[in-house]
C-alpha cells in the first residue's frame, strides 16, 4: 500500500502541540512520531500539520427564494479544500409535503460529485405524521441532527407547538436539535413595515432583523429544548443577545452550544451602508452583520468557550441572484459565501492579533463539532487511525482574497481585498493530496458520505430537564403541578 509521509512539521491538536511526523496508508493515520518513513513525503517544515476543517454549516446547491444556491457540491467542495476545510455539513431541506428520506435522495444525487467527505443535517420544514416518522428513518440512515428554522414565515418556519414536538422526537431518537433563532413574526412585520414605508434597499434587511429578533427566539428554543430534554445547537449566533442566553443556559448545565459565521466575527453593519447596491446585496443573509459590539462579543465567546464552532453557512448567489431584489429587500436571496475563507480569516484575526491559540483554532474549526455531532475521533484528530483529513498549516504564507482567484463559482467575494496570512500548504482528504500551495488536484466524486450514530444516553444525561421532571405533587385534577 502506498504510503504517504509528512516531515518535519509540528503536530497542532485542540490539546497539544508537539513535534512529529505522520504517516498516512490507506487514508487513515497509522503512525505519528520521530523519524517515519514513507513512499511520498511532504514537506512541513515551518507548518502546523492540523485536523482539516470541518464546516458544519453549507447550504449547497439549494432551492431557495426562488432560486438555487449557486455553490454545487463540486464547486463548494473544491472551495472547502482550497482553504483547509476538509468536510462539510450540509442542510437537506425537504420541500411542504415531501418525505424526509425522499428529500435525502436528492441530497445523495447531488452530493456524488463532492470532492471531500460530507455529512447531512436534515431540516425539518414542515410537521405532520410523515415526517415524525421520517425522523426515525433519517437518524437510522445517519442523519442525526435536525434543523428548525424559526425564521422565514409563510416557507420554512416552524412554529413553537411543532417546535416542541419535533424536539421531544429528536430527543427520544438520540439526535441533536438545531436551530435558525429569530423570531419570523416580528421579522415579517417589521418587514412590512419598512416596504410600506418606502424603505427598500438592502440596509432595510438589517432593520428588519435587529438583534432582539435573535436574542428571544435563542431564548424560546433553549427553554422549548430545556422541556423536550434535547441538546440544543444554535446556528449563526451574530449578537450579544443570542450569545448572552447561550452562556447563560451552558451555565446552569444545558447542553447547548452556539455557532458563530466567520462572516459575522469579521464583517460589520456599515457593508449594508455602502452606496453601491450589488456591493450591499451581496452581504444580505439571516442573521445580518452586526455592530463592531456584537462582534467583540462573539470573539470574547470564542476565547471563553461560551462560543463554540465557527461555520460559514455557505449559500452563495450570484450578483445576478442578488438582483431579484431590486425594489424589494425582502426578494434579495439570503446568503453569503465563505467556505474558503473561513480557515485563513479566522487564523488571521484569530491567532495572529492573539485572541487565539491555535490549538483554539482547531477546536472551533474542527475538534469541537466533530465531537457535537458524533464524527470524533474518524474526523476532528490527528491520532492513529482517524481518516488522513490533514492540513499542513504555513503560517507564514500570505495572500490578499479575491474574487478572481477563488474556487467558488459566484462573481465576488464578501471579503474581497482582505488580506490574510496563513494558509495551507498541503490539504489532504483521507490521505490524497487534494490542494499543493494554491494548485487544486481535487478529484470530482472522492468524497463519501459520512453517517452518524445517535447518542441517547448522553442526551437523557446531560439535560437539566432530568432534574425537574422528578416526581412532584399531583393535582386534584389528576394533573401533575407545573412551576417549581
Ligand atoms: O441568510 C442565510 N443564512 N441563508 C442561508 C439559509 C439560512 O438561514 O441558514
Ligand atoms: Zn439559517
Ligand atoms: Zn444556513
Ligand atoms: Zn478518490
Amino acid at each position: 500500500m502506498a504510503s504517504t509521509v509528512i516531515k518535519g512539521g509540528t503536530v497542532v491538536t485542540a490539546d497539544l502541540s508537539y513535534e512529529a511526523d505522520v504517516l498516512v496508508e490507506g487514508g487513515v493515520i497509522t503512525a505519528i512520531g520521530a523519524g517515519l518513513t514513507g513512499d511520498t513525503v511532504l514537506d512541513a517544515s515551518g507548518c502546523y500539520i492540523i485536523p482539516g476543517g470541518i464546516d458544519p454549516h453549507t447550504h449547497l446547491e439549494m432551492p431557495f427564494m426562488g432560486t438555487y444556491s449557486a455553490d454545487d457540491f463540486e464547486s463548494g467542495t473544491r472551495a472547502a479544500l482550497a482553504g483547509g476545510t476538509t468536510m462539510v455539513v450540509d442542510f437537506v431541506l425537504p420541500g411542504q409535503g415531501q418525505g424526509l428520506m425522499d428529500a435525502a435522495q436528492m441530497w445523495h444525487n447531488k452530493s456524488g460529485r463532492a470532492n471531500c467527505d460530507y455529512s447531512y443535517h436534515m431540516a425539518i420544514t414542515w410537521w405532520g405524521e410523515k415526517v415524525w416518522e421520517g425522523m426515525e428513518d433519517s437518524v437510522k440512515a445517519g442523519i442525526t441532527s435536525f434543523k428548525h428554522f424559526m425564521a422565514y414565515k409563510g416557507a420554512l418556519m416552524v412554529n413553537d407547538d411543532e417546535l416542541f414536538a419535533s424536539f421531544r422526537r429528536v430527543g427520544d431518537l438520540g439526535g441533536l436539535a438545531m436551530v435558525h433563532a429569530e423570531n419570523g413574526d416580528v421579522v415579517a412585520e417589521l418587514t412590512a413595515k419598512l416596504l410600506a414605508e418606502g424603505n427598500s434597499g438592502p440596509e432595510a434587511h438589517a432593520y428588519s432583523r435587529p438583534p432582539q429578533v435573535e436574542g428571544e427566539a435563542t431564548n424560546r428554543a433553549i427553554m422549548i429544548a430545556d422541556m423536550a430534554g434535547v441538546p440544543l445547537y444554535v446556528v449563526h449566533t451574530s449578537c450579544e443577545e443570542a450569545h448572552e442566553a447561550i452562556r447563560r443556559a451552558r451555565q446552569a448545565g444545558k447542553r447547548v452550544w452556539g455557532e458563530p459565521l466567520i462572516q459575522h466575527l469579521t464583517l460589520d453593519e456599515s457593508e449594508y451602508f455602502n452606496p453601491d447596491w450589488d456591493h450591499a446585496a451581496r452581504r444580505v443573509m439571516s442573521p445580518p452583520f452586526r455592530n463592531k459590539a456584537h462582534q467583540a462579543s462573539l470573539w470574547a465567546g470564542l476565547q471563553a468557550g461560551s462560543l463554540s464552532c465557527v461555520a460559514t453557512d455557505h449559500c452563495a448567489f450570484t450578483t445576478e441572484q442578488k438582483r431579484f431584489g431590486v425594489g424589494d429587500f425582502s426578494k434579495i436571496p439570503n446568503g453569503t459565501g465563505g467556505l474558503e475563507d473561513r480557515l485563513p480569516m479566522l487564523w488571521t484575526h484569530g491567532v495572529n492579533t492573539g485572541r487565539l491559540t491555535p490549538n483554539e483554532f482547531v477546536a472551533v474549526t474542527s475538534t469541537n463539532i466533530a465531537k457535537i455531532l458524533n464524527l470524533y475521533p474518524k474526523k476532528g484528530a490527528v491520532l492513529v487511525g482517524a481518516d488522513a483529513d490533514l492540513v499542513v498549516w504555513d503560517p507564514a504564507k500570505e495572500k490578499v482574497i479575491s474574487a478572481g482567484s477563488q474556487q467558488s463559482s459566484i462573481d465576488y467575494n464578501v471579503f474581497e481585498g482582505q488580506a490574510v496570512k496563513g494558509l495551507p500548504r498541503f490539504t489532504l482528504s483521507r490521505g490524497k493530496v487534494v490542494v499543493h500551495d494554491g494548485e487544486m488536484r481535487t478529484e470530482e466524486g472522492h468524497g463519501q458520505f459520512v453517517g452518524r450514530a445517535p447518542r441517547p444516553a448522553v442526551n437523557r444525561a446531560l439535560s437539566a430537564w432530568k432534574e425537574l421532571t422528578a416526581p412532584r405533587p399531583v393535582q386534584r385534577s389528576g394533573v401533575p403541578a407545573t412551576g417549581v
